[in-house]
């Protein structure tokens, strides 16, 4: 009898599908990003993002209110500050915008899980990550002038109340200086999820118009990883686990889903985010306003196929969609 191995006996009866799926996406394992601004009353969409908007804090508690009701159990904080300047005070500052968004949240809900992203992109008038100069001969962000204001950052944001730290500057030596900031001033509970390997990519372009982020000079080459990168992903993860990160993340997902696997061999014993970004998000909404692509399907395609390679948990502007999606 020919062909005596036949896999479509599995693919038969839709129960018998269901019984053999080896990946489950559920809303358990999104983290929504948010676009803190100043002002009142503000719920400003952002055009290359469709369906997302730039928040103010007053507007915070309905927000967060329906996306507990949703099961999402976490949001990552992003801020756009109402001033921005050399050295990106506003991030640092107790009474800054993504300080304020923290409380703002805390006051209302009593279970979400509020992360912070530390970095100065947002906060800095050149729309670098970190402190620039030419100390090194070329104009360029200083590593060490800029971890000594991440701890900072991030202690700030633990003294609001957030309940993780998410550093994404890729400076050399920020997972263990803010680890030891943290370590100082009482926050040792704090977890750190380490942006590890953060790629120099394109597809954050809008982004960084949500966040009015863009570097006004030159590009982000030499702190972000060249596309073309593997093995150096596992140097960058290796040295964040040395120096204590809690979580791993890999940036951005869709184009990298061999380095989300390649992480999570490397450690497995270790929580795996993924960061499905702007321009990932953007692709997928505008095929689907074109009518060219189903964007429920191939959201939920897109998501599945980055826990399939490894991921534990997804950061995701279709939070909120997917999880109604999951519920129908
Ligand atoms: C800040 C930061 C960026 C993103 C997350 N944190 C932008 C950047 O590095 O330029 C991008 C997220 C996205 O594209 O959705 N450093």
């Amino acid at each position: 009898m020919f062909p005596n191995v036949r896999p479509r006996r599995l693919r038969r009866h839709p129960r018998l599908r269901d019984l053999i799926r080896e990946t489950h996406l559920t809303a358990n394992d999104f983290i929504l990003p948010l676009f803190v601004r100043h002002g009142e009353n503000q719920r400003i969409p952002i055009a290359s993002m469709p369906g997302q908007s730039q928040l103010s804090v007053d507007l915070l508690a309905q927000e967060v209110k329906e996306i507990e009701e949703l099961g999402i159990p976490a949001v990552i904080l992003f801020g756009i500050p109402e001033h921005k300047d050399a050295t990106g005070s506003d991030a640092v500052s107790d009474d800054g915008i993504v300080q304020q968004a923290v409380r703002a949240i805390k006051a209302e809900t009593s279970n979400l899980l509020v992360m912070t992203d530390v970095c100065f992109c947002e906060f800095t008038d050149h729309g670098h990550c970190g402190i620039v100069n030419d100390n090194t001969g070329m104009v360029d962000v200083d590593n060490d002038a800029t971890l000594r204001l991440l701890a900072r950052e991030a202690v700030s944001h633990a003294e609001a109340g957030a309940d993780l730290v998410a550093p994404s500057g890729m400076m050399d030596g920020m997972i263990e200086t803010i680890r030891m900031g943290l370590d100082d001033n009482h926050f040792e509970h704090i977890p750190i999820m380490s942006y590890a390997a953060k790629y120099q990519s394109a597809f954050y372009g809008p982004f960084r118009d949500a966040a009015e982020s863009a570097p006004q000079f030159g590009n982000r080459a030499t702190y972000q990883m060249d596309p073309a990168n593997g093995r150096e992903a596992i140097r960058e993860v290796d040295l964040d686990v040395e120096e204590g990160a809690d979580i791993l993340m890999v940036k951005p997902a869709l184009s990298y889903l061999d380095i989300i696997t390649r992480v999570k061999e490397a450690h497995s014993e270790l929580p795996l985010a993924a960061y499905n970004v702007s321009g990932e998000f953007s692709m997928v909404k505008a095929a689907a306003a074109q009518g060219w692509i189903d964007e429920r399907q191939v959201a939920l395609e897109v998501l599945t196929s980055i826990k399939r390679a490894g991921a534990d948990m997804i950061i995701t502007y279709f939070a909120k969609d997917a999880s109604r999606w999951l519920d129908d």
